[in-house]
């Protein structure tokens, strides 16, 4: 059975990576955000704005906790989702966790080709939001630092990338 949670900071390739991994081992691939949205019918963006920062984390924590319990699956999740509750520790007690690891030059350099809004980086300049990366992800870290596995992350921009760091993680995950 086949169960991959990734874990790391938004920007860090989490969907991009998780959807072909999970198309090469013939499993479903669960967008933890994507899950949230069709479960409450609302885009992250609207339950931030409606419930706070704090309603958005019990509600992840809540949805965390149906798509971990699949089978045979690649789930990626929030990047803030294993630094609240004791979420870390729960994905881990079911799952391979795999924390994507990038610099923050890389998160933003993604994070400036990226296409959804995301709600903590709304309104922020291009520098603001390189300061921003900067500071929270030295407070994550040690929360991802947790997965049972750590695979380096590098600049993702084009499908040769993509496939490359596919092919390498399996390769690191013996699959
Ligand atoms: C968040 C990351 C987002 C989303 C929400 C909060 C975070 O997911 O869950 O906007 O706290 O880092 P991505 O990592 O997929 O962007």
């Amino acid at each position: 059975m086949i169960r991959i949670i990734l874990v790391g900071y938004m920007g860090a390739g989490k969907t991009t990576i998780g959807k072909p991994l999970a198309a090469a081992l013939g499993v479903s691939f669960y967008d933890l955000d994507w899950y949230i949205s069709m479960r409450y019918r609302r885009s992250v963006p609207d339950i931030f704005a409606e419930r706070g920062e704090e309603g958005f984390r019990d509600l992840e924590r809540r949805m965390l906790h149906e798509v971990a319990e699949f089978e045979n699956v690649v789930v990626s999740c929030g990047g803030g989702t294993p630094c609240f509750f004791d979420n870390m520790d729960y994905m881990n007690s079911l799952a391979d966790t795999v924390y994507l690891k990038a610099t923050p030059e890389v998160l933003t350099a993604h994070l400036s080709m990226g296409k959804g809004i995301r709600p903590l980086l709304l309104n922020k300049t291009p520098e603001e939001v390189e300061a921003y990366v900067r500071e929270s992800l030295t407070q994550r870290e040690p929360f991802y630092a947790k997965a049972k596995h750590t695979f380096d992350i590098t600049l993702l921009d084009s499908i040769k990338e993509i496939d490359k760091s596919v092919a390498a993680l399996r390769h690191q995950l013996g699959i």
